[in-house]
């Protein structure tokens, strides 16, 4: 969809949303919302813009009038300066490679100008469109996207442990809540229902913003894996904590203890599956045992579960 037409559809949509039934996903509700047609390149659309205005702040005109600084902006969070750039510029040794700490540019796809067009990245073979599109994906299983590995949507391609990918970050409280807190201002933004944002923030938090969660299973098909985000000391401890399980919290590892993982490659193929509307229907599995997929029942579901 071009830019002016999701636009028109937005200023259409205006202000005031209605309430979400119950029985209908987050993705699928706000995107008959905003874009009208509920197919898979209209959730990605959404997802788009949702992930956009997080990263880099409100750029679509008009929005609600509310303000989103962006993740990648200095901001604060509950009195604390926050600045997350860093950790994307390649300033940093923060980024978990085979189990090593590297430096890594994710922003060599023309950082937030094509962002700004409603694109990942200027150029699809960059880092930073291997970031950004995964970034859709992956929140566009949590929002519950029916077309979610439909052809139009393709299905999550990065790391599926959030720990891992976050390992050598340290992230502390402050920053994790900054980053969650950038992605409910955005849905707040396109006029998202304050329920619905208190839903999204509250399950973003309880699944990342505790250290030494145990291992649980957050996409559609996936395993139960670590993926506590907040890894510093002044992360609240999860309930159940399994710190052993998380043994470097900051610290640097032998790569033998650390599980493979793969540099980002920016290369993504849409995938052209059949729809799984009906993998989001059932509810939300116990996600305390570590079994099944927090995400088939997507995240309003999951936030009343836990
Ligand atoms: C609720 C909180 C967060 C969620 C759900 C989240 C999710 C993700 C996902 C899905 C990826 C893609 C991994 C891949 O492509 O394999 C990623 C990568 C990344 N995230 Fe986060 N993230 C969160 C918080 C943060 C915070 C607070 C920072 C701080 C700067 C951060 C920095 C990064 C960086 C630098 C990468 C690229 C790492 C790599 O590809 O190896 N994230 N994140
Ligand atoms: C919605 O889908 C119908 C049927 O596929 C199509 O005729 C119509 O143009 C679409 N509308 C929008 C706004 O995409
Ligand atoms: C961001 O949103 C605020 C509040 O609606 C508005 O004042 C500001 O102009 C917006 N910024 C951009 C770049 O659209
Ligand atoms: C994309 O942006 C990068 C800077 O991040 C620049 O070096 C590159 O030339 C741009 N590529 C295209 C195709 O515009
Ligand atoms: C796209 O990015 C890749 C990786 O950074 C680079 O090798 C290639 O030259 C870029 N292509 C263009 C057209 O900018
Ligand atoms: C999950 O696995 C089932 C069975 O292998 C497959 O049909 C479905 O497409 C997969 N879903 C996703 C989203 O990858
Ligand atoms: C690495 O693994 C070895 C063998 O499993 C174990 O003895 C050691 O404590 C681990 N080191 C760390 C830092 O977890
Ligand atoms: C903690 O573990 C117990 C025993 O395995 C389990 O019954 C409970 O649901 C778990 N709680 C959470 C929040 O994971």
């Amino acid at each position: 969809m071009r830019s002016s037409t999701i636009l028109a559809a937005i200023a259409a949509a205006g202000s005031a949303m209605a309430q979400r039934p119950a029985d209908m996903p987050i993705c699928d509700y706000y995107t008959t919302a905003l874009l009208k047609n509920n197919t898979a390149a209209n959730q990605y659309t959404l997802l788009t813009l949702l992930v956009n205005t997080a990263v880099i702040g409100n750029y679509t005109k008009p929005n609600v009038g509310i303000a989103v600084t962006g993740i990648l902006n200095k901001g604060t969070y509950k009195g604390e300066e926050v600045n997350l750039l860093p950790y994307f510029t390649g300033e940093l040794d923060s980024t978990n490679f085979n189990g090593k700490a590297i430096a890594v540019n994710f922003l060599d796809g023309g950082g937030a100008a094509p962002l700004m067009l409603n694109m990942p990245a200027n150029n699809s073979s960059s880092i930073q469109y291997g970031l950004i599109t995964h970034l859709y994906q992956f929140f566009g299983a949590l929002l519950g996207c029916s077309e979610y590995g439909a052809m139009g949507f393709p299905s999550y391609k990065g790391k599926t442990s959030m720990g891992d990918v976050h390992r050598f970050m340290d992230l502390d409280a402050s920053e994790v809540g900054y980053f969650i807190m950038q992605v409910g201002l955005s849905a707040a933004s396109f006029g998202v229902t304050d329920d619905d944002v208190t839903a999204v923030g509250t399950a973003l938090t309880k699944l990342f913003d505790y250290k030494c969660a145990p291992p649980v299973a957050i996409l559609p098909n996936s395993t139960a894996e670590l993926q506590s985000i907040c890894q510093a000391e002044d992360c609240p401890l999860a309930p159940n904590a399994t710190c052993a399980a998380y043994p470097l919290m900051g610290m640097p590892t032998s790569p033998a203890n650390a599980s493979v993982t793969m540099m980002p490659t920016g290369t993504m193929m849409p995938s052209a599956t059949s729809s799984t509307a009906s993998m989001f229907t059932g509810a939300a599995q116990a996600i305390g045992a570590g079994v099944g997929s927090v995400a088939a029942a997507g995240l309003f579901a999951l936030a009343l579960a836990l």
